[in-house]
This record gives structure tokens, C-alpha cells and sequence, in this order.
């Protein structure tokens, strides 16, 4: 009876065995697929290519832990649209790391809500890149008591994707949230139907927003970071080619809104030599973007933009549009059309570089201003271009990683970039070894401010020669008169630089001296309103040489001052001598930033008295610059004659005899307020290399330098 049990037993028993097998080989095969994705999971490993913001990787999220949301999980409270750096961030989280910035990343989780429905089924591939450079990056920290930044898993690129309150509880449930203080939020597409909100309508708290298209009225300065919208598209351009361009502005977007798309019409009527306009494809299919057509010819997309030498960036429903990174990849100069628009990177990046801007209101003068843009500057603006794209905007990863630079600069202010880091390429400008200051960029020109009481010829006189100065961006007319109005603006001079009048409340000297908002160039031409005997390339070179030293008082009419053995006292001279002190500012270049050091940081009551005593502003201006750079004023030209009140001449009258008595004390009685003498001396001028060369005219870069 045994055998025929063992007999029937015998089979069992093989086929146990091969259970075993087969179950070995399904643990096998199951670890092996939980390895992988955990890799997946936790390493963030490539990914295949899709489309913009498609979806991609944790397709299988229910594989991670899960954190339900119910009704009453509450959010993460409103976002608080007074957060700044100084106090919603908690720099007390970041010494941890010594100077070094430490980010955390939260490892993602499987947020599900209450009906067991998952909050999002997948993540982009562009916040998984952002995640996975962050982790790659000397930044990261996977220890979250030492880490200053703290970034949440939880993909919130593009607004549309995402149901909002669940994300704002989902955040809530982060384990450091805590008002979400020191946490920043990546996201590129904000707002939604019907108005857009230029700001991610997630409620985040006191958290930061690294977001694209904010607008300069909700963007929180020094506190948000402002990001491009970016193309997965660039991917697929050569910007190499930078040879001739068949138009001169080009327009590629397809949803921009209708006020602006009549008046892309208009222009394209006016100027069919000049301006191309490319629409959606509506015998293919119209939401194609790669695709543009003109009527039925097709164009590929981004390519398309190779064939202008300006693309026009419009607002649209969104201000942030991905045309910005596409027309820098494509080696197109972006012209930005957005008034609002916060730029990518702002307060680092220097865009006047890069890019134009126009007023939307001007839109329709797009084709006549960018004709204006000479050849040189097309070439500067769109070898910045390829720069600014090269090192901060290629990839995700660069985005990614200069979001948190930016952060390191904020957080450790001591060790920051200054904007030369930022700006300069460093193969354009080699970096000297004894720190001295840049050559100031061309480009920008300077501002002239006239300081005028009521000489209305004369100031007509000497707006009419300064405005042939070719460097002059605008000009800036102080009017000192509260009595009388300034002349109505039909009878100014009709001149082709912006020209703006402001009157003064007081008539006070240090008007002249502040720093208003209108001064857009770091350079100031100072310049009074009889001086009239300066000419065009007098006044462009002496520009040129303040470029040279930008820090520094560079003019025409120069003093000195002297020790008095028999009074034992400084002496203010205006004698010819073989050495200079001070530079007036009658006629002079100088750096903004003196202006606003002379409003607010003058030593003593310096500033009272002068405007007190209608005299010495000069001087006052010559002692600050002085003590705060140690160093002497430059000269430039031949030229000593000025018509001033204290020039010296054989009949000088009483009240100038006062004046001039009146700045001998002023000098003594600033040195004793700053306490010494700050005033430097120099036997130096400067003149244009080819001065009194005898060589032909024409050939002479400045012709027309005066000799006294
Ligand atoms: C926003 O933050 C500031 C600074 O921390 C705080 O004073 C203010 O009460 C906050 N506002 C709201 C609505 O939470
Ligand atoms: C867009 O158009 C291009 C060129 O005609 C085509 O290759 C591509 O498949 C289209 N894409 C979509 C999503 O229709
Ligand atoms: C001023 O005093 C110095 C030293 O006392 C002397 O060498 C110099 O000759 C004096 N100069 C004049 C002009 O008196
Ligand atoms: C003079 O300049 C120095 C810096 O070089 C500054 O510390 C000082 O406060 C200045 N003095 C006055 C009186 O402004």
C-alpha cells in the first residue's frame, strides 16, 4: 500500500520542486523590477524625450509611499505677498553648511485624495531634471536638519496640471514645511483661465517662488526668482549661423491677443520689406508647434527664427513666453513687448545687453526704432545673446543650477558675485590683477543735467550743441525757478533725444546733485547752462575717457588748492598751475552713484551750508569723490577759458571777489569736517592721441578740440 502512495507521490513531489524553481524566479524577477524602480524612483534616471511639460517617469507612482489628503487636511495658507528676504527667510537655517548653501529635496510621495483619487499620475520631465540636478549638484544635502533650502517633490511647473488646493495640502504635509519658510516652489506656466494670474495661484505660504512670466506688480524683489519659460524646441538648433537674415523683425507667436495681432498687421502692411509675420497652421493642425505658415506655405518651427535678425517677444494671455529662450537659441535678438514682463533672472542679469525693449504703446514704431540699431550693436547684442543663452539658459540643468547660485548670493551677501561676474564674458575683458574697475560699457551713453534758473536763450543754446554729442542718451534740464514756469514745451528745441524738464521745489544747489529716477546711465554730464563754448567732440571725448575711469570726476574746468604759509590755511586757486585738484562740475562727467552719495551721505552739514550759501557744490562734490576713492579728478583738453562767475579776468567785480573768498573758506572748512585734507593733486591730462599731431584732419578721430 506504501508504493503505490509513494508512487503517486513521486510526481508531487517533482512538481513541488519546480514551484520552487518558478517561485525563485518570480522573486527574482519582482526584486529586480522593484530595484529598478526604485533606481528610477530615488536616482532619477534619464528619460526618454517627450514634449513640453508631457508626462513622463513616475508613471507608476503608486509604487511610492502613500500620504492621503482628506477635506480636513488644511493647506499651506495663503501666499503672503509681503514676503521678503528679510523677513519671511530664515537665514538662522544656513550656517550649517558653513559658506556653503545645502538643499534638501523631499523624497515624493503617492498623494492621494479622499476619494482614493492620486493627486497626479505622473511628473514632467522638466521637474524631474530640475530635481535631479539639484541632487546631483554641490548643493544637495540629503540630511534635512543642516539643510537652509528646502525643495518639495511635488511637481508644480505647469498650473494647468494641477488641482490646487490639493497641492497646497499636499505641501502642508511636508515634514519641515512650517509655513513653508525657506522652501522654494519651481514652476514656469502660473495662472489659468480667464485671467492669468502672472504668479502661481497655489497657496504656498511664506515659501519662494522660483516661477516664469511674474509681473514687476506682484513679483516679491529679492525674494522670488524670476525664471524663462522654457523650450524643449531650442533642443534642436544650431545657433551657429549668425550670417545675413532675410528680415529684419520677425513675429512667430501663435496665440498673442488681438489689439496686438492688428497692429503686427498694420506693420506688416507698412513695412512688407521689413517685417514677417508667421501664424498658426490652419490647414494642419493649428496647435502644431513646430510648424508656422504664412498663408499656405509652411515653415518648421523654431528654425524659422534664423531668418530675422530681431524676433518680437509680445505679452500674451501669459506675460512669460518660450519665444524669449527660443529666439536666443536661434541667435535672433528678442525685442521684448511686455511692460510688466519680470525677466528671467532679473536683478542678475543684465538684459540692456541682450535684448531691446519696447513700450507696448510704441509697438507700432517696432520697425523705424530697430532700423535705428546700427550693425555694431547688432552684433554685440546678439553675441551677448549667445553668451547669457550659452551659460544660463541651455538646459534645464543651467536654469536649474543658476536658481540656486542666485539663492548662495543672497543667502552669504559677504561671498556674491558682483554683476561683472554675472554680465562679462570673461574672454572679452581680461581681469586685472590689481582689481581696478572695468572699462564702463558704450552702449548706454550718458545723461546730460542742466542746471538752469531762468537764461532761456542760453539753455536753448546749449541744448541745441549738446545734443549733437553722439554718446548723449537724454537730456535732463534742473529748473530751479519756482517764480516762473519753464518755457512751454512748443517753443524747447526740436531735438531727437528724449529731453525732460523737472522743476525743483526749492532752489537749492543740491538739486543738481540728486539722483533722479529719469538718469537711467550710470553716466552724468554736469553741465551748467552757460557753458556753451564746448564742443561735440570735446564732450564725446571726455566721455570716452570717463569710460577709462569711471569712478573718478572727469571735465573740462579744473582748480587746485593750495597751503598758505602766511595765513596757515588751504587756498583755493584758479591760476593756471601745473597741477589739478579739483574738476567743477560746471562742465563734468561723473558716476550716478556720486549723486546719491552727495544726497544722502554727505559728511557734516556740508550739504546745508551750501545750499545756504549758493556756493561750493563743486568743491563739495570734489571733497566726496576724493575721500571715498583716493584719488585726484582728470582733465581733459587744453580748454581753461569758461565763462563762470569765478573766472579771473582784469575787471572782476566785487561780488565775485566775495564768492571767490567765500571758496577759499570752503575749503578749509570741509577739509575740517572730514577731518583732513581728502583733495589728491595730479600733474596729468588728457588728450586725444592724435592732438596737435600734424597729420590730416580727417584722418583724426577728434577734430574739433578747441586748445583754450
Ligand atoms: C506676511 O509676512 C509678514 C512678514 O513675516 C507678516 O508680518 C505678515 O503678517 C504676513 N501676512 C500674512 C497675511 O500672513
Ligand atoms: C507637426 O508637424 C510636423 C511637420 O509637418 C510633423 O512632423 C509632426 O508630426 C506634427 N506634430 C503634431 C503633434 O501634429
Ligand atoms: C612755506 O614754509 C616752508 C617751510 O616752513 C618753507 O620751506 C617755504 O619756503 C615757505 N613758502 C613760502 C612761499 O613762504
Ligand atoms: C571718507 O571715506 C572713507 C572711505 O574711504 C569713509 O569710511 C569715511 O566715512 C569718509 N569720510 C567722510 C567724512 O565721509
Amino acid at each position: 500500500m506504501t508504493a503505490p502512495t509513494r508512487l503517486s507521490q513521486k510526481p508531487n513531489r517533482i512538481l513541488y520542486q519546480y514551484r520552487n524553481f518558478f517561485i525563485t524566479i518570480l522573486l527574482m524577477l519582482t526584486l529586480f523590477i522593484v530595484l529598478i524602480v526604485t533606481y528610477h524612483v530615488f536616482k532619477f534616471g534619464d528619460i526618454q524625450h517627450g514634449s513640453t511639460y508631457r508626462a513622463l517617469v513616475l508613471n507608476d507612482v503608486s509604487t511610492l509611499p502613500i500620504q492621503v489628503l482628506d477635506r480636513d487636511t488644511p493647506t499651506a495658507g495663503a501666499t503672503n505677498s509681503s514676503c521678503s528676504h528679510f523677513n519671511c527667510f530664515n537665514v538662522y537655517r544656513c550656517g550649517s553648511g558653513g559658506n556653503q548653501l545645502l538643499v534638501y529635496v523631499y523624497p515624493p510621495k503617492n498623494y492621494i485624495d479622499s476619494l482614493n483619487r492620486p493627486l497626479t499620475s505622473q511628473m514632467t520631465r522638466e521637474f524631474h531634471q530640475i530635481l535631479h540636478t539639484i541632487i546631483s549638484s554641490k548643493f544637495y544635502t540629503p540630511n534635512p536638519r543642516e539643510a537652509c533650502i528646502y525643495i518639495p517633490s511635488i511637481d508644480t511647473l505647469n498650473q494647468n496640471r494641477l488641482r490646487v488646493q490639493e497641492v497646497s495640502q499636499a505641501l502642508r504635509t511636508l515634514e519641515f514645511w512650517d509655513k513653508g519658510e525657506n522652501h522654494l516652489i519651481f514652476n514656469m506656466i502660473p495662472g489659468s483661465v480667464p485671467d492669468y494670474n502672472p504668479m502661481l495661484d497655489v497657496p504656498i505660504g511664506e515659501a519662494m517662488i522660483a516661477g516664469a512670466g511674474m509681473s514687476s506688480l506682484t513679483y516679491r524683489s529679492g525674494f522670488d526668482i524670476s525664471l524663462p519659460v522654457y523650450s524643449p524646441l531650442t533642443a534642436n538648433l544650431n545657433p551657429g549661423s549668425f550670417s545675413t537674415r532675410k528680415w529684419l523683425i520677425l513675429s512667430s507667436q501663435i496665440n498673442i491677443n488681438s489689439a496686438f495681432e492688428q497692429d503686427l498687421m498694420e506693420l506688416k502692411t507698412t513695412f512688407p520689406n521689413d517685417i514677417m509675420v508667421f501664424g498658426s497652421c490652419l490647414h494642419h493642425n493649428p496647435m502644431n508647434n513646430t510648424i508656422r505658415c504664412v498663408g499656405e506655405d509652411v515653415y518648421k518651427y523654431p528654425d524659422v527664427l534664423q531668418t530675422a535678425t530681431f524676433c518680437l517677444v509680445i505679452r500674451g494671455a501669459r506675460l512669460g513666453q518660450s519665444v524669449l529662450l527660443e529666439a536666443m537659441a536661434a541667435g535672433c535678438i528678442p525685442v521684448i513687448i511686455a511692460d510688466t514682463l519680470v525677466m528671467p533672472f532679473h536683478g542678475t542679469i543684465d538684459w540692456i545687453r541682450a535684448v531691446i525693449f519696447i513700450r507696448e504703446v510704441d509697438i507700432l514704431m517696432v520697425v523705424p526704432v530697430l532700423k535705428k540699431v546700427s550693425e555694431k550693436r547688432v552684433i554685440e547684442l546678439r553675441a551677448h545673446g549667445a553668451w547669457l543663452y550659452d551659460r544660463y539658459f541651455k538646459s534645464i540643468e543651467k536654469i536649474t543650477e543658476t536658481t540656486l547660485e542666485i539663492i548662495a548670493d543672497r543667502v552669504f551677501p559677504h561671498l556674491a558675485r558682483d554683476s561683472t561676474y554675472w554680465n562679462i564674458p570673461s574672454h572679452s575683458g581680461n581681469v586685472s590683477p590689481l582689481f581696478l574697475p572695468i572699462t564702463a560699457p558704450k552702449t548706454r551713453g550718458f545723461t546730460a543735467v542742466i542746471l538752469t534758473y531762468d537764461r532761456v536763450e542760453l539753455l536753448f543754446l546749449l541744448i541745441n550743441k549738446i545734443v549733437k554729442v553722439p554718446s548723449l542718451s537724454k537730456l535732463l534740464v534742473v529748473w530751479n525757478n519756482q517764480h516762473k514756469d519753464p518755457p512751454h514745451p512748443g517753443r524747447w528745441p526740436k531735438i531727437n533725444k528724449p529731453l525732460k524738464v523737472i522743476q525743483t521745489k526749492e532752489n537749492k544747489l543740491s538739486n543738481r546733485f540728486y539722483p533722479y529716477d529719469e538718469i537711467e546711465t550710470e553716466a552724468i554730464l554736469s553741465i551748467d547752462d552757460d557753458i556753451i563754448m564746448l564742443t561735440a567732440d570735446e564732450v564725446e571725448f571726455a566721455y570716452e575717457v570717463w569710460r577709462e575711469f569711471p569712478d573718478r570726476i572727469v571735465g573740462f574746468p579744473s582748480r587746485t588748492h593750495m597751503w598758505d604759509n602766511r595765513t596757515s590755511c588751504w587756498k583755493y586757486e584758479s591760476e593756471w598751475t601745473n597741477h589739478i585738484s579739483m574738476v567743477l562740475t560746471g562742465a563734468a562727467f561723473y558716476h550716478k552713484y556720486w549723486s546719491y552719495m552727495y544726497t544722502t551721505a554727505m559728511p557734516g552739514d556740508i550739504k546745508e551750508w551750501v545750499d545756504e550759501h549758493m556756493n561750493c557744490e563743486d568743491i563739495a562734490m570734489n571733497f566726496l569723490v576724493a575721500n571715498w576713492t583716493g584719488k585726484a579728478p582728470i582733465k581733459v583738453t587744453p580748454k581753461k577759458k569758461f565763462r563762470c562767475p569765478e573766472c579771473t579776468n582784469t575787471e572782476m567785480l566785487s561780488a565775485d571777489l566775495t564768492h571767490m573768498v567765500e571758496r577759499t573758506q570752503c575749503i578749509n572748512r570741509f577739509s575740517n569736517i572730514y577731518g583732513s585734507m581728502p583733495l589728491r593733486s595730479v600733474e596729468f591730462r588728457a588728450d586725444p592721441v592724435l592732438f596737435k599731431d600734424v597729420f590730416p584732419e580727417k584722418l583724426k578721430r577728434f577734430n574739433d578740440i578747441g586748445s583754450l
